[in-house]
């Protein structure tokens, strides 16, 4: 059996952040599997010669990165630039040729590094925006193993990307994949767009590019364990840190939030949502709490930076107006916490507010869904322009620019009668079983293995 190649910005393993893709790998991952990334370390000279370590029967082989390299590819290009353009924030995307020109060196460090650890039948599963390269860079360092892509954040309609500069390129480098596999079908579609436009290649009706290569384009969604998170959940309901929020809650509902601390995420049309509520229907006053967590994320990128003191503000504001001796109607944490202790808060949640101005996907929603009690679930609201909102109809779906519109969901969520409340959760919960992190690692490993004979007949 072909051995897969995982290939990520973020490995998994102690102290690392690729905890996300990790879960959603799991299924994937069997012993012998190589997962190869940045090693997460800062060092005088970038090397392209990877440590190779065994951590849980995987291989994880991780190159450092010099500062230079970090502050062109990472900081500048894929976050600087990439990020906020694929998320539809074309006043926040700076550009600078010596970022992109980074950012290439550094996908082409990785396929040097990386190439020499490839065996002829291996199966390169690559993630993310900050890889987009990597695929022309393996090929011209030889490398003619099947190679797939898939993009977890959204993509833009081509009228948006042409503004980024020299966009050609990358688009190009996309078509050096074998698959290309987005979260939705609008983000699939808008790519498709782009490459029709932009580079003029064909595109048959089943979403397959006629470029230099044929390049197959696929929606896979990705997915959680449904069941593990569920039980995850029951178990921490029980243990002491959600029994310590219970009793501190004092018989209040409660709202929750769980985020990165990331502009995309809509946090400060969040907290003016809870102001309103507040404002306009009284009645809540010191019966809910809304707890929101926001983990610190990219603080050497301005924006990043930029974010945490207007929330500390607004936080104040709304604490300093609405609260009452005996209640702090806002907790807000700009700290991280442990997924086992967040799917307690979640199950004992009301409401989960979940409203970000654009997400790929965003798998909070799933886990506040899953972490559920089905007997007494709580309600999901939810942006719709995450990519969950295309497959969870029965959630509360806002749109994120309007906080009276998310106020108004909040009343309306914190009202519900337990039947409907039963009726959305329980259509959710079949939805949440289909969407699978089994399902996405299968549908995505089928089409990656169905282009190696394609490949071969060429
Ligand atoms: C998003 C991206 C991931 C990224 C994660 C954390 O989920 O899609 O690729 O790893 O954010 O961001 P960071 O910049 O810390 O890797």
């Amino acid at each position: 059996m072909a051995r897969l190649v995982i290939v990520s910005n973020r490995t998994p393993g102690k102290g690392a952040k690729a905890g996300g893709l990790a879960v959603a790998l799991k299924d994937a991952i069997e012993p012998g599997t190589l997962w190869f990334g940045w090693s997460g370390r800062l060092a005088d000279k970038a090397s392209d010669r990877a440590t190779v370590a065994q951590e849980d029967g995987i291989d994880i082989a991780t190159v450092d990165l010099s500062r230079d390299a970090y502050q062109n590819f990472y900081v500048g290009f894929a976050n600087g630039t990439l990020w906020p353009l694929l998320h539809f924030r074309l006043g926040l995307m700076e550009f600078r040729r010596e970022h992109l020109d980074g950012y290439r060196e550094v996908n082409r460090l990785y396929a040097r590094a990386l190439a020499p650890l490839l065996r002829p039948d291996d199966l390169v599963w690559v993630h993310d925006y900050h890889l987009i390269p990597l695929a022309s860079e393996l090929r011209q360092a030889g490398v003619t193993n099947a190679i797939g892509f898939f993009l977890h954040i959204p993509f833009v309609p081509s009228s948006l990307y042409a503004a980024l500069p020299r966009g050609e390129e990358l688009l190009n480098d996309l078509c050096s994949f074998d698959v290309v596999g987005f979260q939705t079908a609008e983000h699939r579609d808008d790519f498709l767009d782009c490459v029709k436009r932009i580079l003029k290649f064909p595109v048959d009706g089943q979403g397959t590019i006629a470029a230099e290569r044929s390049v197959r384009s696929i929606v896979t969604p990705i997915g959680i364990d449904t069941q593990g998170f569920q039980n995850m959940a029951a178990r921490a309901v029980k243990g002491r840190n959600t029994r310590r929020l219970v009793e501190s809650l004092v018989g209040r509902q409660l709202m929750i939030g769980a985020d990165r601390l990331d502009y995309s995420k809509g946090l400060p049309n969040r907290f003016e949502a809870f102001n309103r509520l507040l404002t306009r229907f009284p009645e809540h006053k010191n019966s809910v709490s809304f707890l929101q967590i926001a983990a610190p994320s990219r603080e050497d990128v301005s924006e990043y930076a930029a974010l945490r003191p207007l929330l500390n503000r607004m936080a104040g504001d709304i604490n300093g107006r609405h609260g009452a001796f005996d209640w702090v109607p806002l907790r807000y944490m700009s700290q991280s916490l442990a997924r086992s202790t967040l799917a307690g808060f979640y199950r004992i949640a009301r409401i989960g507010v979940v409203t970000p101005l654009r997400d790929g996907m965003n798998l909070v929603a799933h886990e506040y869904v899953a972490a559920q009690d089905p007997a007494d679930p709580g309600v999901l609201i939810l942006s719709r322009f995450a990519g969950v909102a295309n497959y969870f109809e029965e959630a509360l779906i806002v749109n994120p620019h309007d906080p009276d519109e998310i106020a108004e969901a909040m009343h309306d969520g914190l009202a519900m009668s337990l039947d409907e409340r039963k009726l959305r959760h329980g259509r959710l919960f079949e939805k949440l079983k289909s969407l699978s992190a089994r399902a996405y690692c299968d549908g995505f490993l089928e089409a990656l293995s169905g282009a190696v004979p394609a490949r071969a007949a060429a």
